[in-house]
């Protein structure tokens, strides 16, 4: 281990190169436009492996963007560990509100990174973080051994809803035969405690139109005396929370699993000062569900927000007109154990019902995802555990994060296995939004523990 953490400190410098060339790639999976951004990608990555010294080295086409496979079997007696990750990114938009360009990236300093942090978009999700796995994997073979089989899973389609992803596990599920997956795609709580992530909420994700007179009318005119699509839309919106926060479609709480006052007295115990958390977004006060704590509203609790909504005239100046029609677009965070169709149903016919007769109403369903928990008396979980004590030098906490990666309860599943969700991002890294960066600290201490949660997990699998 001593010779794989010198190799690991020795070419941190040419790593962090190398990420930024990985960085400078906008492989931006929403927009057609960037489509051979993403197939470069692919290759850099697949170039990247096959030097580190992986075999099989593949890059695998689909229906969308390209799955990047490959692996390194040592010894078939050993455990195998699946390394899932993603190389495409969130759109960089709205772009005038970057300090540097994002697909240049640089080094800043910041109040929570004072040694710097790689401004870029995509350098926590998931290049940057999906790197660290490439580049301890290429400590241990280099500079020691490898305790474990591994194979790499890294798509190009997360931020998109992985819809291509299930097919190809169901057709690879010998090739892709594993104990366990391995993904460092979340966050722990600061830099000072560590922690795991247990639990990541499912998404329903809807469109709506709404649509109201034949064309759009002069407001003077008609004004007054025909719906206006988008005031029907808002009022329909502000109907879907009751006064208490509550969501208010018949039926949306019904298979919601309860926790129990124990484990929630115990999620509250995690390191949470209110005050800096709304310092820290520019806010006065919070909101959310009456009866629930912050850290309960964003992790064990259902959500619908919107996302976007527009309609009408939104050039410069005033421009009187009454809409024809109005859009948003909606999405649900789910909690174990809804069910992200059923959800979209019960939204969609809610959603129509309550539609006056003035205006004509269509949903459109988007990529969704289930929810899932990983458990903490496993020995992967162990093994995250004692990696990270080793080099935070701390305890890890288990914590459920709010956010959604689908493809975790399908490796269960189509596998059968358990996912590790051993991530070293902040939430104040600002992923999806302007100005995404990933702490200098934050992936060089990732390259360092990954080593450790293979050495542990092979020992505790003996
Ligand atoms: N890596 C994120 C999810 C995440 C971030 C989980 C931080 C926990 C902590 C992932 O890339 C993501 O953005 N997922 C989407 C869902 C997907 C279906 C587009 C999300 O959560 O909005
Ligand atoms: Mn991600
Ligand atoms: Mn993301």
């Amino acid at each position: 281990m001593q010779k794989v953490q010198k190799y690991l400190k020795d070419n941190q410098e040419r790593f962090l190169e190398e990420l930024f060339d990985l960085l400078r790639i906008p492989s931006v999976s929403a927009d057609p436009a960037y489509a051979k951004d993403v197939q470069k990608t692919a290759k850099f990555i697949a170039n990247n492996l096959k030097k580190a010294g992986a075999d099989n080295v593949e890059i695998c086409e689909t229906k969308g963007h390209p799955i990047v496979y490959a692996d390194k079997i040592v010894d078939k007696n050993l455990p195998t560990v699946l390394v899932y990750g993603h190389y495409d990114v969130q759109p960089a938009d709205p772009i005038e509100l970057w300090t540097s360009p994002p697909f240049e990236p640089v080094i800043k300093k910041t109040k929570i990174h004072p040694k710097g942090a790689i401004f870029a978009r995509g350098s926590c999700d998931d290049k940057g973080q999906m790197f660290m796995h490439v580049k301890a994997f290429e400590g241990m073979l280099k500079a020691g051994s490898l305790p474990c089989n591994v194979k790499f899973l890294i798509e190009g389609e997360e931020e998109v809803g992985s819809s291509n992803l299930t097919p190809f596990c169901k057709k690879n599920k010998k090739k892709l035969a594993c104990d366990v997956v391995l993904v460092s795609d979340t966050g722990i709580i600061s830099n000072k405690q560590p922690s795991i992530t247990t639990g990541l909420r499912g998404l329903s994700y809807v469109e709506v139109e709404v649509t109201g007179p034949n064309r759009d009318l002069h407001s003077g005119l008609y004004g007054g005396a025909v719906a206006n699509p988008i005031n029907i839309l808002s009022k329909m919106i502000a109907s879907l929370h009751d006064k208490n926060g509550k969501i208010n479609i018949p039926g949306f709480y019904s298979d919601v699993v309860t926790v129990s006052k124990a484990e929630r007295k115990e999620m509250n115990k995690a390191p949470f000062n209110l005050n800096n958390y709304k310092k820290s977004i520019g806010l006065k006060d919070i909101s959310g569900e009456k009866g629930y704590t912050t850290l309960e509203r964003n992790s064990i609790r259902p959500t619908l927000d919107v996302n976007g909504i527009w309609g009408g005239y939104i050039g410069e100046g005033a421009k009187t007109v009454l809409p024809s029609q109005a859009f948003a677009k909606i999405s649900m965070r789910l909690v174990p154990n809804q069910d992200p169709d059923k959800i979209t149903k019960l939204f969609a016919a809610h959603f129509k019902k309550i539609a006056p007769d003035s205006v004509k109403v269509k949903v459109t369903p988007h990529h969704g995802g289930e929810p899932a928990v990983t458990p903490t008396d496993t020995v992967e979980y162990k093994a995250a555990h004692m990696a990270m004590k080793k080099t935070f030098k701390k305890d890890p906490i288990p914590q459920r994060s709010g956010g959604s990666i689908p493809i975790v309860s399908m490796f269960e599943k189509v596998f059968g296995v358990k996912t590790v969700l051993m991530g070293f991002g902040l939430d104040s890294d600002a992923i999806h939004s302007p100005n995404e960066h990933y702490g200098l600290f934050n992936f060089y201490r990732g390259i360092e523990t990954i080593p450790y949660f293979f050495e542990y997990y092979a020992e505790l699998k003996k």
